[in-house]
């Protein structure tokens, strides 16, 4: 009964063990994380295309294997991710409508412009390295198929944020032009990847819950400063700036800080009024109609494959 299943529940939390599909759980767990999961499945996928314009434009074929690898990686992400999510009981296609219809979240960082090259590089850096920094304390997330599903994202962003840290240094140490381009990139990229890591803290609506039911580890701020920590010391290593003059390590609370983000534009970008957010959806939507006869030859074949096996 439910009173059973809820004092199993608290207390597999409270000694930090996983909870899994047919575990009984409080609706506002199975709600938080579909909708956390869900998101993040959305932004993998979102994410595809923002590096998918450039695969035709790469330098040279070995930058253009190494992109389609990533981009590729991205969408197989995301399907680990929504079979994650129907582990909680909703479909991925109904996902997938509410995507389409506008209804669902994904990642702000998608909703900008990929303007040069050197963008892939910072994306790659800046953006790949923020998603490390949030999801590796993901890996230890509460729900067993999420926390799973974390690991094998999470090696694969590690070798993301190499290969964009890579095009980078290459960039800072090419020709006057190239550096310039880095910097650039680093300078337009650097603000919206601090925002990723969602509001401040004490304008994050889920984050006490998410914390108390182990899902989130750590709060969006301290994340954050963190990133930023780690922002600091490998900048260095490119010869490159970061766009951030207040940034600075505090004795006093052992934390990093950064100069003030512009809030206001993130809520403008949630609000769907972003620099791309119009033409991802419009990609997306166009995608969806277009797969739709892979979708039917599919089902058509697994249904053949399953009346072969009755009979
Ligand atoms: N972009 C869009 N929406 C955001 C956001 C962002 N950067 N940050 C926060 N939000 C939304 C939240 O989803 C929430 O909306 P909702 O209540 O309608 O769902 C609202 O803003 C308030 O934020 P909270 O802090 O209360 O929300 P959370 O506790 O869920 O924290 C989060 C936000 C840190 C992003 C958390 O959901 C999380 O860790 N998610 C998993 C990681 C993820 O989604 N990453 C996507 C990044 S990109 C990526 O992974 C692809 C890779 O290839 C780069």
């Amino acid at each position: 009964d439910d009173a059973a299943g809820e004092r199993l529940f608290n207390e597999i939390i409270a000694r930090d063990s996983r909870i899994e599909p047919r575990d009984w759980m409080p609706a506002d767990y199975r709600k938080s994380l579909t909708r956390q999961i869900s998101q993040h499945a959305h932004s993998e996928i979102i994410g595809m295309q923002p590096e998918a314009n450039w695969i035709t434009r790469a330098p040279s074929l070995k930058r253009k294997a190494v992109l389609m690898a990533k981009v590729q990686d991205e969408a197989g992400h995301g399907l680990y991710l929504y079979s994650a999510a129907e582990t909680l009981g909703t479909s991925r296609d109904r996902m997938t409508e509410d995507l389409i219809a506008g209804k669902a979240r994904y990642s702000s960082i998608f909703n900008y412009p990929v303007l040069t090259w050197a963008d892939i590089g910072a994306i790659g850096w800046l953006v790949d390295g923020a998603a490390i920094c949030n999801q590796v304390p993901l890996c230890r997330a509460s729900y067993g198929p999420y926390g799973r599903a974390m690991v094998r994202i999470c090696k694969e962003e590690s070798f993301h944020q190499r290969q964009g840290f890579e095009i980078l240094l290459e960039l800072a140490n090419g020709t006057p032009e190239q550096r310039a381009m880095a910097q650039d990139a680093v300078d337009r990229w650097y603000a919206p990847s601090l925002m990723m890591f969602g509001p401040p803290d004490e304008e994050s609506p889920n984050s006490q819950k998410s914390m108390e039911w182990n899902i989130k580890r750590f709060s969006n701020d301290e994340l954050r400063s963190r990133f930023v920590g780690m922002m600091v010391e490998q900048i260095r290593v490119l010869g490159l700036e970061l766009p951030d003059k207040d940034v600075r390590y505090n004795e006093e609370t052992g934390r990093w800080e950064h100069g003030p983000l512009d809030w206001n534009e993130f809520r403008e970008v949630l609000a769907g009024r972003g620099p791309c957010n119009a033409q991802r959806m419009e990609r997306r939507r166009e995608a969806h109609e277009e797969g739709a006869w892979v979708r039917e030859a599919a089902a058509a074949y697994a249904a053949k494959q399953a009346a072969g096996r009755a009979t």
